[in-house]
């Protein structure tokens, strides 16, 4: 039994080949970062940064306001946030401090760099001698990246406008972009000499160092809020306000994958992990959502509540694990649909397919007339989603085993039994 407790308490992340969530924060996710131990960063709205190795995460907290912005920097973490603090971890002293919400960072081997709405953009030596302040720049500034010798600095803004600093100077030596709208984002690619960035109005476009000419990658949807490069500088992911995560191939410059990451509110925050196998997403759920690179295409696996198969298996008959391991990230078992990617299957026996009044159905499963029972159940996870109702936006899945196939609907049966 002891063994038991102490297993589950230390289970690890799991295999990067599987969708996974980070559970624990009380708010919005606002940052990522991610150390190349493997370790993850999230700051949030909640005030708070959460350090995960695993499952149940070590809490930073001191900010009197949320964090937006997180990294790593040798041993240390910094964070800076709405309180208008820079602070560095662990212990949470105040590094540094704005006149105005701080809302991107950088660091260096030298420095940590902070973007703020003051307008102006600090420079705090990790030796902890005196800082200096860039500008003003006449407007907030959104987003830092450091040259990769440290030597330089660009800054990005809500004029619109992409700088670029002599950090020993502290001048502004060239002015890159001047876009009609601000921009929110900008990843620096100095290896293969491009910088992209992503802007209010929508716009995600990639621009050639030397000869300063673009590619757009700008789809219909607006504000681009986060950007992330893989290690290997392949892919480049963009998240947006309303939700979706494109990933662009840096090498054939074609978009990988374009697929809804959260049900609702927008996709805040980005970063791949250390090893390039996953890609980390944060928004407005309480969660940070992890998708295996590898099995983006057949995944397409969106956001949901937490999945609450860590119940003690001998607690949990075989019918009530097949769905916690394959339904519950999508579908509650209550009245409410509570924000899941699928419809709630409360009350689904007898049911007609597509009539709950508060669910967008795809047109395939409302114009169908399958009535939900034990043998359309089976059907639909025998022969898969796919091949029972082309067409509905149900995930590719099947369940093999028939034992499987009727424990599930066992538990359903009862799970889902309108008087629950
Ligand atoms: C990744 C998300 C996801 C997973 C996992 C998932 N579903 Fe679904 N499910 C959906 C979506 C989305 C729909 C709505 C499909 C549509 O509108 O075309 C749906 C629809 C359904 C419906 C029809 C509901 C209705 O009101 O007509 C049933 C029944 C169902 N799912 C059962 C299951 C079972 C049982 C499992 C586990 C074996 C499962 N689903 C796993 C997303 C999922």
């Amino acid at each position: 039994m002891l063994r038991l407790v102490l297993a589950l308490a230390l289970i690890p992340l799991p295999a990067w080949s599987e969708f996974f969530t980070l559970k624990g924060h009380g708010g919005p996710i606002m940052g990522i970062a991610t150390a190349p131990d493997g370790r993850i960063a999230t700051a949030s709205f909640d005030n708070s940064i959460g350090i995960w190795t695993g499952q149940t995460p070590e809490w930073f907290e001191g900010h009197e306001a949320a964090v937006n912005s997180v990294a790593f920097n040798g041993t240390a973490i910094y964070s800076a946030g709405d309180d208008f603090t820079l602070r560095r971890w662990p212990g949470g002293d105040v590094v540094g401090q704005h006149k105005g919400k701080i809302v991107g960072l950088a660091a260096s081997k030298t420095h940590v760099a902070t973007a703020s709405w003051d307008g102006t953009i600090g420079l705090w030596p990790v030796d902890g001698s005196e800082p200096e302040f860039l500008g003003p720049t006449g407007s907030g500034v959104n987003a830092v990246e450091f040259s990769p010798d440290g030597s330089q600095l660009y800054s990005a803004g809500v004029d619109g406008s992409i700088r670029i600093w002599d950090v020993t100077s502290g001048q502004e030596t060239n002015r890159l972009v001047e876009h009609g709208f601000g921009i929110n984002e900008m990843v620096l690619n100095t290896q293969d000499n491009w910088l992209a960035y992503g802007a209010v109005d929508g716009v995600t476009r990639i621009r050639d160092l030397t000869t300063g000419q673009e590619r757009d990658f700008t789809l219909e949807r607006r504000p681009i809020l986060a950007l992330a490069l893989n290690p290997d500088r392949s892919l480049l992911a963009v998240g947006d306000g309303e939700g979706y995560i494109m990933v662009i191939d840096t090498v054939n410059w074609r978009i990988a994958q374009d697929f809804r990451a959260t049900l609702r509110g927008p996709v805040w925050a980005l970063a791949f992990s250390a090893d390039g196998q996953n890609i980390h997403a944060g928004g407005i759920d309480e969660a940070m959502y992890s998708w295996p690179i590898a099995n983006l295409r057949d995944q397409e696996q969106m956001a949901a509540a937490e999945p609450s198969f860590l119940k003690k298996p001998d607690q949990m008959g075989n019918g009530e694990r097949q769905f916690a391991r394959k339904c519950s990230i999508c579908h509650s078992l209550t009245p409410d649909s509570q924000r899941r990617a699928g419809p709630t299957l409360h009350g689904i026996f007898g049911r007609n397919a597509g009539a709950l009044p508060d669910y967008l159905y795809s047109d395939t499963l409302q114009d169908s007339d399958i009535i939900w029972n034990e043998e359309t159940i089976n059907a639909l996870f025998d022969e898969g989603p796919d091949h029972y109702i082309p067409g509905s936006k149900m995930p590719m899945q099947r369940i093999t085993g028939a034992q499987d196939r009727s424990d599930l609907i066992a538990f359903l049966r009862r799970a889902t039994a309108p008087e629950n």
